[in-house]
């Protein structure tokens, strides 16, 4: 599926099947590798990157908190990000940036070396999060969220997804589409890729950062809530009020608004409920860049 694609990797444009890391490489013996991932949308003249600037901000911020720098300038990547779009004639669809220690190690844990950056561009024949997803069933699960004094949570680290399969794997073993995790002190996380929302008298809540993913979706959700008038707040959520929510939602790069329409054994009263709807139209219209009030989001990139 990927094979035919070209890549941008350390400066080059070459066949996917040549972008390969060692065996030994410290990103893959020890999980020193982290990733970014943002939409590719087609604008009137051409493709359009969606809020590129926070994503790389994400980025480099990861790496600071894992004391880890890349080997690229922030010009140099938005360089590779047009360079892997015009590769592989995209007009739509999806960069999946992987940074990762390509050095080898056997034994040593700490390398002074620099992250090399492999940049995927995946065209895509829809708009990327612009399609309304099937709706899904979703649980507590039973893993809990990463602690913030374990790892630094903010971080999009590979290693940090293995926390995040083992909740989707509980919850598909229950019959459940995905898990939302709690965090260490019980309160509402997120889901393994994506943040969570849910709605109560008409008011939209989402837990707030600092034990979560900085989700550039779930920030875009909330500036644009505040410009269109829709009541939004960041708050500690129980898992007793998210059972009792009147709409929940999930959102992530891929898909930007997913509803939910059971949560465990309780059948949620509407879905997509009037505020999941009318957010979901909202950001459909931001992404198709039908809504100029949000054109600085997007970045030309060919
Ligand atoms: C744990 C987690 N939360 C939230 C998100 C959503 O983040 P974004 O909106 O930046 O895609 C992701 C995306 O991969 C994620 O892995």
């Amino acid at each position: 599926m990927f094979d035919d694609l070209k890549v941008w990797m350390n400066g080059e444009i070459k066949p996917m099947k040549e972008a390969t890391v060692p065996m030994l490489s410290h990103g893959f013996s020890r999980g020193s590798a982290m990733f970014e991932v943002f939409g590719i949308h087609k604008g009137p003249d051409g493709p359009y990157a969606f809020r590129m600037d926070t994503h790389l901000d994400r980025l480099y911020r990861s790496a600071e908190l894992l004391c880890q720098r890349l080997a690229y300038t922030r010009e140099e990547l938005i360089e590779g990000v047009e360079q892997a779009v015009k590769a592989n004639n995209m007009e739509q669809g999806i960069i999946k940036m992987m940074v990762y220690m390509g050095e080898q190690a056997l034994i040593n844990l700490v390398l002074d070396v620099d992250l090399d950056v492999c940049i995927c561009a995946v065209p895509e024949d829809n708009p990327p999060a612009a399609i309304a997803p099937e709706p899904i069933d979703v649980c507590i699960s039973k893993w809990r969220k990463l602690h913030p004094e374990t790892m630094p949570t903010e971080a999009k680290a590979c290693s940090f997804y293995l926390n995040g399969m083992l909740a989707r794997k509980d919850a598909m073993d229950r019959g459940f589409d995905l898990g939302i995790l709690l965090n260490l002190d019980g309160t509402v996380a997120e889901g393994s890729i994506e943040s969570v929302f849910m709605v109560k008298d008409g008011v939209l809540k989402t837990p707030p950062q600092g034990k979560i993913l900085r989700s550039v979706s779930r920030r875009s959700i909330l500036e644009a809530c505040k410009v269109c008038g829709i009541e939004a707040v960041e708050t500690v959520i129980s898992p007793e009020e998210l059972k009792e929510a009147d709409e929940i939602f999930t959102a992530h790069t891929g898909i930007k608004v997913t509803p939910a329409k059971r949560i465990e054994d309780r059948e949620l009263p509407s879905c997509p409920g009037p505020v999941t709807q009318k957010i979901s139209d909202m950001m459909h219209k931001i992404l198709t860049l039908q809504d100029d009030r949000f054109k600085d989001w997007f970045t030309k990139v060919g």
